[in-house]
């Protein structure tokens, strides 16, 4: 089961169009969609902590337990889920925009979609000394980058679909980006809509 909001808890702020971060892992999806969403006063959510929560297991012990396949199969009803109640912003998983059936829901939902574009070797220097991502698990930093580098390629077609890209590499930090994707989204006419708060 999905985690629902709590019975009387405030709704949170919307914004006139939900907006949809993707790109690859170390983008900055969740880091940067996390504080544009505190200036514009607007909800966050990451589709990966949905999926995290409602299985009660972090990434990489699903991805060891139930396998990539069935993985993408939870993210899946996790975009859904975020889409049909989170009017904000919403940050994807790496992979979820290298999939069809995300992108009908993500038409359907009249989002707009934003690429937050990095080069293999920014890639690698956000996510090298993690350790959180299955898909460069015990690999080197040689290997790591061959493997970022291979997915990018064939992911980028996919990511490129986004009503908007912005190039992250020259950025100077998440708050220099945050501000970057607020003033887009500015320009694009999206902003809070009025709340309808209980509280
Ligand atoms: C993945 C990216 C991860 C997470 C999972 C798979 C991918 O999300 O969904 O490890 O396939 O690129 P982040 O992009 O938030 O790291």
């Amino acid at each position: 089961m999905l985690p629902t909001e709590e019975a009387g808890a405030p709704q949170p702020a919307r914004l006139t169009r939900p907006v949809v971060l993707i790109g690859f892992m170390g983008a900055g999806k969740t880091k940067v969609g996390r504080i544009a969403a505190q200036y514009i006063g607007c909800d966050f959510v990451d589709t990966d902590h949905i999926v995290e929560r409602s299985a009660g297991k972090s990434i990489p012990q699903l991805f060891a337990e139930i396998g990539e396949e069935r993985f993408r199969h939870l993210e899946t009803e996790a975009i859904e889920h975020a889409l049909n109640t989170h009017g904000g912003i919403i940050a994807l998983g790496g992979g979820a925009a290298t999939r069809e059936e995300n992108w009908q829901l993500l038409r359907r939902s009249g989002a707009m979609t934003i690429y937050l574009q990095a080069s293999p070797r920014t890639i690698l220097a956000r996510v090298a000394d993690k350790g959180t991502r299955p898909l460069l698990a015990g690999l080197d930093r040689q290997q790591m980058l061959e493997k970022i580098t291979s997915l990018l390629e064939q992911r980028e077609p996919w990511y490129l679909r986004a009503d908007i890209t912005l190039p992250t590499d020259n950025s100077l930090d998440k708050y220099g980006m945050a501000d970057t994707l607020v003033a887009r989204l500015k320009e694009a006419g999206i902003s809070a809509a009025e709340s309808h708060r209980t509280s």
